[in-house]
């Protein structure tokens, strides 16, 4: 593919916060931009030229929408992988294409495909069934988490679990959805990266911010990470080697548990322009936003130069109602235009400079 011309079209399947802030790159670089999603008053909609409400799954619509798009790319990671492969069949460009929603929609594929990349994971075991659960959780230490295959997000779908608990009530929790084990990971931080890989196989990585979770929701992240340069190098050189696998085109984000001896034991990956990068703008030349943008339009990719430290906060909630005020000196505010703040739901974030 040419690299697209300013005024081309870009079709976002998903109208989120990461939709909206991925149409406002779009919008500064000359693009137009048109969401598809389910929802009529979405936060993504209201920033972009144009929205058409459908299901992922009604492929005749999808399809006629993107034929007016130059390229369709998405910013969550469910949407169905028939959906994408359809497109792909009526030869519509999709970046970053099916593979990597295939991949990431299952963990146990997930991290079964980030072993064969020779990542290494958590040790995990599929599970169907709460008699399963016994032997892998005694190999494990007795200390694990049961989360669904599929559809989790923001700790949602998880369960942690010590040898003896009542496995059949755990795995009810998860509705008996198809679910993974995983060995409780004793890290002593967690990290990620996020890369860039362009058209033509080009790949950068940002400076690793440090996350930290409550609740298996981010709450805040920060750069520099303070991990040795060698570690940091380990952690680009896998995610490098993913998206090359993968032969992604856009920006992924791959996340780490660090152990104390720096070992690194990757535990997901988004397909996407994710909640730990949206330090990017504020910090550095060019943000997770418009480099996705740049990725999948053909061009080269921006320089990912940091120019001071600095920290991401997560608002949830009604968190943002506290920080709507906030003067410019406080930091850099960003909220995502979504109409009701129910409690551990992400609204917004703020980035501080730090130094
Ligand atoms: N195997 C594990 N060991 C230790 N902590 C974990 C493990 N899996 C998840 N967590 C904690 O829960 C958080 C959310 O889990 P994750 O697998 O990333 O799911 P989500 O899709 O909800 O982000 C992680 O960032 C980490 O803090
Ligand atoms: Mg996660």
């Amino acid at each position: 593919m040419t690299p697209l011309s300013p005024g081309s079209r870009i079709g976002i399947l998903g109208g989120g916060q990461l939709g909206r802030m991925l149409a406002g790159s779009a919008a500064q670089l000359g693009f137009d931009v048109s969401i598809l999603c389910p929802e009529a008053d979405c936060p993504a909609a209201r920033v972009a030229m144009d929205h058409r409400v459908a299901a992922y799954t009604d492929l005749d619509a999808v399809l006629d929408w993107a034929r007016g798009c130059d390229v369709v790319t998405y910013e969550f990671e469910n949407v169905p992988v028939t959906t994408a492969a359809h497109l792909i069949d009526h030869e519509i460009i999709v970046r970053p294409g099916a593979a990597a929603l295939e991949v990431s929609q299952d963990r146990v594929a997930e991290k079964t495909f980030l072993n064969q990349c020779g990542i290494d994971t958590a040790r995990f075991a599929e599970i169907n069934t709460a008699e399963e659960i016994a032997a892998p959780i005694e190999r494990f230490g007795g200390a694990a988490i049961l989360k669904t295959r599929r559809d989790g997000y923001d700790g949602k779908g998880q369960v942690r679990l010590a040898a003896g608990d009542d496995y059949a009530e755990a795995l009810r929790a998860l509705g008996n959805a198809p679910s993974i084990l995983e060995a409780m990971v004793p890290f002593s931080c967690e990290v990620s990266v996020i890369i860039a890989r362009s058209a033509e196989g080009e790949s950068i990585c940002y400076d690793l911010p440090r996350n930290d979770h409550t609740n298996g929701i981010l709450r805040r992240s920060v750069v520099p990470s303070q991990l040795d340069a060698e570690v940091e190098a380990r952690a680009c050189e896998a995610a490098r080697k993913l998206a090359d696998a993968l032969d992604y085109v856009g920006v992924l984000a791959l996340e780490f548990f660090v152990l104390e001896n720096g070992d690194l034991l990757a535990n997901e990956f988004a397909p996407r322009v994710h909640n730990s990068g949206h330090w990017t703008p504020e910090a550095c030349a060019t943000g997770q936003f418009e480099q996705h943008i740049r990725a999948i339009a053909g061009w080269p990719l921006g320089p990912v130069t940091r120019y001071h430290k600095a920290e991401m906060l997560n608002l949830l909630g009604d968190e943002i109602f506290a920080h709507s005020g906030v003067s410019a000196t406080d930091g850099v505010l960003t909220l995502y235009g979504k109409r009701h703040p129910k409690p551990g739901r992400k609204m917004g974030h703020l980035v501080r400079r730090l130094d």
